[in-house]
Parts: structure tokens; sequence; C-alpha cells
């Protein structure tokens, strides 16, 4: 659903009452002193600069945030959690400006769907690999960083993309969001604002192709549509829906296929700021409001237990999670993986 510019606004106004509430309320709250090198560090590594004032709001957020991390991980040591959290590029951010701000994954539109979008069929008799990897096979372009932008559906379609490509023609080409989010508001995606990546797809397959990184770079805000057809460098022709909730369809997907889009609930503080391990959300994935690229996933035990996990791309630069990637614990459809997931075809 699309967020009208007044309630942006609302939003904006909102924030900053917050922001004016909470400033004073830390004004006098005394910090931590002996934090005060490792948040300068911290600004000049993360390039931070802020408005006259605000920084004893985003110092009294980031040292918040910082001991909720530590305190998971004094938990994690003793084993009551399977991942690990790490302070990152989120740490001046409070969880509600977090998901404000990155994450734009805009669920269902009742509608067009167009002609060329059919769904998965689970099949009974296939039999997938235990493990599938398609960084390791040349499929995967580097992470990419989004930037303050809620953009991450298009990073997620071009994520596919250039798993199609490469399966089609041995090359892997670094494809571009700026040309979705700037040219695909037909197809009521809406740039920074949010999207999804079946509509991405749907552009790319109305449009004819879609443009490389290269010839058309990231910008992380929207602008005039600036495609150019002499410089196609790669098509999509249908678009693949996942059953809904369906791991094994989706594990067989992204066995047969290569790496799939899928959209999932990234709300939680845990999910701003994992580091490492297999991840479990605190909540079922019933909001999805971020769209990742699954790149692989493996299925083993170890003593008794399941030990399955799905490897996701993240576009969140390689400063978040395992260098920008992500293990989501596989099997209970953690996060709504599967709830939202779709690839092209050629
Ligand atoms: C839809 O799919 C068919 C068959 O795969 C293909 O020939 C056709 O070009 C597609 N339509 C578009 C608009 O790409
Ligand atoms: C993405 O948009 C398409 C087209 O509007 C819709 O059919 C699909 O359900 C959406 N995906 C999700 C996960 O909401």
């Amino acid at each position: 659903m699309r967020i009208p510019r007044a309630m942006t606004l609302l939003r904006t106004s909102v924030m900053a009452l917050t922001w004016l509430v909470f400033a004073r309320k830390t004004l006098s709250a005394p910090l931590d002193p002996t934090l005060e090198r490792i948040w300068r560090d911290w600004k000049s590594t993360h390039v931070k600069k802020y408005l006259e004032g605000e920084d004893a709001f985003r110092r009294a957020v980031w040292e918040e945030n910082l001991q909720m991390i530590e305190q998971h991980n004094r938990e994690a040591s003793v084993g009551k959690h399977t991942y690990w959290l790490g302070m990152n590029q989120f740490g001046d951010l409070t969880n509600e400006e977090f998901n404000q701000r990155l994450n734009g994954f805009r669920p269902h539109l009742a509608g067009q769907d167009g002609s060329n979008v059919t769904w998965l069929q689970e099949s009974a008799t296939m039999t997938v690999p235990k493990q599938v990897d398609w960084r390791t096979k040349g499929y995967v372009t580097p992470v990419k960083d989004q930037g303050n932008c809620g953009s991450c559906w298009a990073f997620s379609a071009t994520g596919a993309l250039e798993g199609l490509h490469f399966k089609r023609t041995g090359k892997l080409v670094s494809l571009s969001e700026q040309n979705l989010i700037d040219c695909s508001d037909k197809q009521r995606n809406y740039g920074c604002e949010g999207g999804n990546a079946s509509r991405a797809f749907g552009y790319v397959l109305a449009n004819g192709g879609i443009n490389s990184e290269r010839s058309y770079p990231y910008k992380g805000k929207k602008g005039e549509c600036r495609y150019n057809p002499a410089q196609v460098a790669a098509k999509c022709t249908s678009i693949e829906n996942v059953p809904k909730g369906n791991e094994r369809a989706l594990e067989q997907a992204v066995a047969k296929f290569g790496p799939v889009s899928v959209a999932l609930d990234s709300r939680s503080k845990q999910f701003q700021f994992y580091k490492s391990g297999i991840f479990y959300s605190p909540w079922g994935g019933d909001v999805l409001n971020h769209a990742m690229l699954v790149v692989g996933y493996i299925t083993s035990r170890k003593g008794g237990k399941s030990k399955d996990y799905w490897i996701l791309k993240n576009s969140w630069s390689q400063n978040w999670g395992e260098k920008g990637y992500m293990r989501l614990a596989k099997g209970s459809n953690q996060c709504g993986v599967a709830n939202g997931a779709c690839y092209p075809t050629l």
C-alpha cells in the first residue's frame, strides 16, 4: 500500500516531536563518559553528521542500542540464542526510525498481475540437493547498499535478474536498481517509498529489458526515468510465484532456478543489529516489510537437531550481518520468508 505524502509528513513531524520529547528527557540523563571514544570512532567510521543539538539524542539512542546488543550477546554466550548481534551503521536509529527509513516493501495490491504471471506447483517427487549456494557458482554480484532509501524491493529484483541472466549467458552483470526506482511507477512501485520485486519484474517484462548498474548507476533517490533501450543488459518474459508459506516449494525453486526474491518481516531490533549465526524471528512473520534474495540453503542435522537455514543476501552493505548476508532458520517459515517469494524466468 502506498503511504500518502500527507502521512509521510505527519510521520516526520511525529518523529520530530518524539525527538524533542526524548531530547529533553535525555538532556538530564547522564551519558556514559567511558563510551566517549567508541562513540566518536563509530561516528567517524559511519560518516555521521548531526544537526546542532541532535548529538546528545543520537548518543542516547546509540547507548541504548549498544546495551541491548551486549545483553543479547551475553545471553548468546550461554547458549540462549543461536545468533549474535553487533553494532552497525543503524546504531543511532530507534527501531521505529529504522523501520520507516529502510524497509520499503509494499505488499499486495489488488488487480492486474499481467498474463505472464504463473504459480509454481510444489512437486511431490522432485528431489533437491541438501545444499545449494549460488554464490559459489558465480550467480551472485557483491553485496550492495541501498543507503537511506526504501528501495530493498529493487535490490531484491536485480539480484534475481542477475542470477537469471548468468544462468542464460554465463555472464555476471550487475543490474540497475535506479532504473527500477525511476521507471516502474506504472507498475505501482514508489521508488524510495517502497515497491515489490514481482512488480519490478513486471516492469522489466513490459519494458523489454533493464539497463546495467554501470550504465544507469545508483543514486538512492528517485529521479527522471533515463532508461536507454539501446543498452538492454537483461530481460525476463514471465514471473513465477511460490505458493504462500510453502518452504518446500521455495526450496525447489531455489534448487531448480537460482536466486529467488523474497519478502519478509524485518521489523525487530534483533534484525536491525543481526551480526552472525542462525537467525530466529522474535515473532511470526505476519507483516512483510522488507525484500531480500535467497541465494541458497543448507539442510543438515546435528545431534538429532535440525540445523537447516536459508542463505539470504541483503542490501545494507557488508557492515550488516555476515558480510551482508543472513543465515535464517529454515523449516518454520521464520520472518514469513516463504510468504511472498517470486522469481523471473526467460
Ligand atoms: C509472455 O510469455 C510468452 C511466452 O513465454 C512470451 O513469448 C511473451 O513475449 C511474453 N510477454 C511479454 C510481454 O514479454
Ligand atoms: C507483489 O505485487 C503483486 C502484484 O501487485 C502481488 O500479486 C503480490 O502478492 C505482491 N507480493 C506480496 C508478497 O505481497
